[in-house]
C-alpha cells in the first residue's frame, strides 16, 4: 500500500532557499592497475566519472528523489553531497557555507546536519554493539551528556516505532523494517536539517516500505527535514517527492516538480523509464519505449550527449554536441513542443501554457537535451 498524497504531506510549499546547493559537482574515482597488468598489457590507470558536473538544489523541507538505473552515480552524488566524498572538482554549499576547502564549515557541524540512511540496514550497524551503544555513539557526537543518554534513547526509539525494551538488543536481533527503524533513530539523534536516504526500502518487504515511508513523512512535517530520497520504485517517487532528478550516466538530466515531471517529461530517458511503469492516477498510459543498446560505462562516456547511443531521438548533432542542462525556457510552449516530437504526449501547447500561467512550477523544469530548446 502506498502512503498519503504528498500534497499533504508537506502542508507548506518549499521555502525558496536552498539548504543544499551542488554546483558543478564531479566526483571521479581512479582504478588502478595492478604492476603486472601495467608491464603485460600496457595497462593503464582509468577514470570512473561516477559523478559528473551536477548542479543540484535541495529545498528545506521538501523530498527531492533521485532516480536512475543502478551505476548511473546516485550514491556517489548522495555521499559528496553530504561531505562523506571530497569532490574532484564544484563545491557544495549548506546553508550558504560550503562544506569542503579553506572556508568550509566544521566538520562536526556538517555532519550533525547532513546525516545518511542507507540501503541496507545490516551492513550499516555494528553486529557487535547494541542499540544503547549504537545510538549513544551518536548522541554523544552530538554533545548529549552521558548521564541524559539513556531517556534520549528511549525516546528516539518510541519516535520510530520502537520500544523501550529494545535498547539493549543487537541489530540481529531485530527484523529487516526494524533495523531500518534504527538507521532512522541514528540520523534522527543527530538532530539533522538535512537526511539523504539512499534507497532505504529497496531490503524490505512491501508493507514494511510502506511503515518507512509513513515514518520518513511524519518526521519531515514535525521537524521539517529535507530528504534526497535515492530510489528505483518510480511509484513510491510519484507519491512521496515534491520534484525528482533524473540521473544518467553521471549526469543530471532532468529535474522538475514531481506532477509536471509525471505530467510532461521531456528528456527522452526520463520518458522511457516513465514508460516503463504502470500508468499512475490521472497521468496517461504512455507506450512503452525500449531503449536498445546496452548502458555505457562512466569510464569512457560517449561523446556529445551520453545518452545518444540508446536514445530514440538522437540526431547527428547529439554525436557531437553535448547538451546543456538548462531550465527549459518560455517552458509551455517548448516543453509542449519536445514532448509532441518524440510522440509521448504533454497534450498541446495550449494545455502547457494554460498549466504555466496557472504558475505550477514555482522551481523550474531543467534539462539536459537538444530537442527542448529546438
Ligand atoms: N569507491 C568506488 N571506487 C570505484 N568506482 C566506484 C566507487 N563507488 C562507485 N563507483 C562506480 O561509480 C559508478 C556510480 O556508482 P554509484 O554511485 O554506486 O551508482 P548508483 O548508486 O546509481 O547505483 C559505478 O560505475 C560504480 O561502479
Ligand atoms: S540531446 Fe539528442 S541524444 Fe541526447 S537525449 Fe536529447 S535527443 Fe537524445
Ligand atoms: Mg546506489
Amino acid at each position: 500500500m502506498l502512503p498519503r498524497e504528498r500534497h499533504n504531506i508537506l502542508g507548506r510549499a518549499p521555502a525558496p532557499t536552498p539548504l543544499v546547493s551542488a554546483r558543478d559537482v564531479s566526483k571521479y574515482f581512479m582504478l588502478h592497475e595492478t604492476l603486472l597488468a601495467r608491464y603485460l598489457a600496457g595497462a593503464k590507470d582509468r577514470t570512473v566519472k561516477a559523478v559528473d558536473g551536477v548542479s543540484l538544489d535541495v529545498y528545506p523541507g521538501e523530498t527531492l528523489s533521485l532516480v536512475g538505473e543502478s551505476g548511473c552515480g546516485k550514491s556517489t552524488l548522495g555521499r559528496t553531497i553530504v561531505g562523506l566524498y571530497e569532490p574532484t572538482s564544484g563545491h557544495v554549499m549548506f546553508d550558504g557555507r560550503p562544506i569542503s576547502g579553506p572556508e568550509a564549515m566544521p566538520r562536526a557541524s556538517l555532519r550533525r546536519q547532513a546525516q545518511i540512511i542507507f540501503q541496507n540496514p545490516y551492513s550499516s550497524l555494528n553486529p557487535r554493539h547494541t542499540v544503547r551503544q549504537i545510538l549513544g555513539v551518536a548522541l554523544a557526537a552530538r554533545g548529549v551528556p552521558a548521564r541524559e543518554r539513556e531517556a534520549e534513547t528511549i525516546a528516539l526509539l518510541r519516535r520510530v516505532g520502537l520500544s523501550a525494551d529494545h535498547i539493549d538488543r543487537y541489530p540481529h536481533q531485530f527484523s529487516g523494517g526494524q533495523r531500518q527503524r534504527i538507521g532512522v533513530a541514528r540520523a534522527l539523534a543527530m538532530h539533522p536539517r538535512f537526511v539523504v536516504a539512499d534507497e532505504p526500502l529497496s531490503s524490505l518487504d512491501v508493507s514494511v516500505q510502506a511503515q518507512i515511508i509513513n515514518l520518513l513523512q511524519g518526521l519531515q512535517e514535525e521537524l521539517g527535514l529535507a530528504y534526497l530520497f535515492i530510489t528505483h520504485d518510480l511509484r513510491v517517487v510519484y507519491h512521496i517527492s515534491h520534484r525528482v532528478a533524473v540521473m544518467y550516466l553521471g549526469q543530471v538530466v532532468e529535474v522538475a516538480p514531481t506532477d509536471e515531471l509525471f505530467e510532461n517529461p521531456l528528456h527522452p530517458y526520463t520518458q522511457a523509464l516513465l514508460s516503463a511503469i504502470p500508468s499512475i492516477e490521472r497521468h496517461r498510459r504512455r507506450q512503452r519505449i525500449m531503449l536498445d543498446g546496452t548502458v555505457p560505462t562512466p569510464i569512457d562516456p560517449p561523446q556529445g550527449c551520453r545518452f545518444h547511443p540508446r536514445c530514440p531521438r538522437r540526431t547527428d548533432r547529439c554525436e557531437v554536441e553535448a547538451p546543456e542542462f538548462r531550465q527549459v525556457s518560455g517552458i509551455a510552449v517548448a516543453g509542449a513542443r519536445a514532448a509532441a516530437e518524440v510522440g509521448t504526449g504533454a497534450g498541446t501547447a495550449r494545455e502547457a501554457e494554460t498549466r504555466t500561467e496557472a504558475g505550477t512550477m514555482p522551481q523550474g523544469h531543467f534539462v539536459r537535451c537538444h530537442l527542448a530548446f529546438a
